[in-house]
């Protein structure tokens, strides 16, 4: 943790980050509990979300974990009863858990395999959100992690970019409908790091010449915390990040 004279940005803040087990959300998750907030992670692998919840408590974070599959609704009302059952109440939610389905042009994409993509990218955006907006403290941040190709079509990238298309279609229509609630919603594109994902889509490349996850994060901590007070309904780019 850090020395406890260090200004902290997300101190008494609890916060949600999906996709925790690994890549960004595992560094997210890390990042949010140095910078003081209590956190509360989810994710399908159990043993990975142990582990970097052990990680966290050993370095004298705030952390609680749960066995999650954001598409299934039934598991992510328990997951966020868990986690407000342990703390009053939630700050911020990071929505960043997602597939990437395969790398296809849209016509050639089968059914099952669409519908698989949307339910993790889309549906589990929607429930998460849903289900933790009626515990948000006084007002709260949501960050969606999205992608270039949610912004820009590209070839190939199939369903993965129909469903980020979507979550910044989410992000402003909920930014609007949350704005008096002074909840702000936010999306924000990693662009290129070193992750399974990106590997899965590009396993030709060299990892090492990519930015790791950890060294992308000041712009989610500045959007969670309240120095970002006002701004809602906007996308930005964490490696080139300007405040509109
Ligand atoms: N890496 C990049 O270059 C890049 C670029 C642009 C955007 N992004 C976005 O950044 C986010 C994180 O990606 P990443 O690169 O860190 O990918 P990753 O290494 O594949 O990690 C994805 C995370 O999502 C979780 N997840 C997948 N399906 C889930 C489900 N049904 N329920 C709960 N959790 C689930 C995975 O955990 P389990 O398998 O344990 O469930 C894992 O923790 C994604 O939204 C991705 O689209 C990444």
């Amino acid at each position: 943790m850090k020395d406890e004279n260090t200004f902290m940005k997300l101190k008494n803040k609890v916060a949600i980050v999906t996709g925790a087990s690994r890549g960004l959300g595992r560094a997210i998750a890390k990042r949010f509990a140095a910078e003081g907030a209590a956190v509360c992670l989810c994710a399908r692998n159990g043993d990975l979300l142990r582990s970097v919840s052990l990680e966290i408590l050993s370095r004298g974070g705030k952390v609680m974990f749960e066995q999650t599959d954001v598409a299934d609704e039934q598991q992510v009302l328990e997951f966020v009863a868990a986690c407000t059952s342990m703390w009053n109440g939630i700050d911020i939610l990071v929505n960043n858990a997602g597939v990437l389905g395969s790398r296809n042009a849209l016509a050639d994409y089968s059914l099952a395999e669409w519908q698989k993509v949307m339910a993790v990218n889309v549906t589990g955006v929607f429930l998460m959100t849903k289900h933790v907006l009626p515990h948000f403290n006084n007002g709260g941040s949501i960050l969606n992690v999205s992608s270039s190709v949610g912004r820009t079509p590209k070839v190939n990238w199939g369903a993965y970019a129909v469903s980020k298309f979507a979550l910044e279609g989410i992000t402003r229509l909920f930014a609007e409908e949350l704005r008096s609630q002074n909840v702000r919603v936010n999306s924000i594109n990693p662009g290129g790091v070193a992750t399974e994902m990106r590997h899965q889509a590009f396993p030709q490349e060299d990892q090492n010449t990519l930015r790791k996850p950890e060294e992308i994060l000041d712009p989610f901590v500045f959007l969670a915390s309240d120095e970002s007070r006002g701004i809602t309904g906007q996308s930005f780019d964490a490696q080139n990040f300007k405040v509109k």
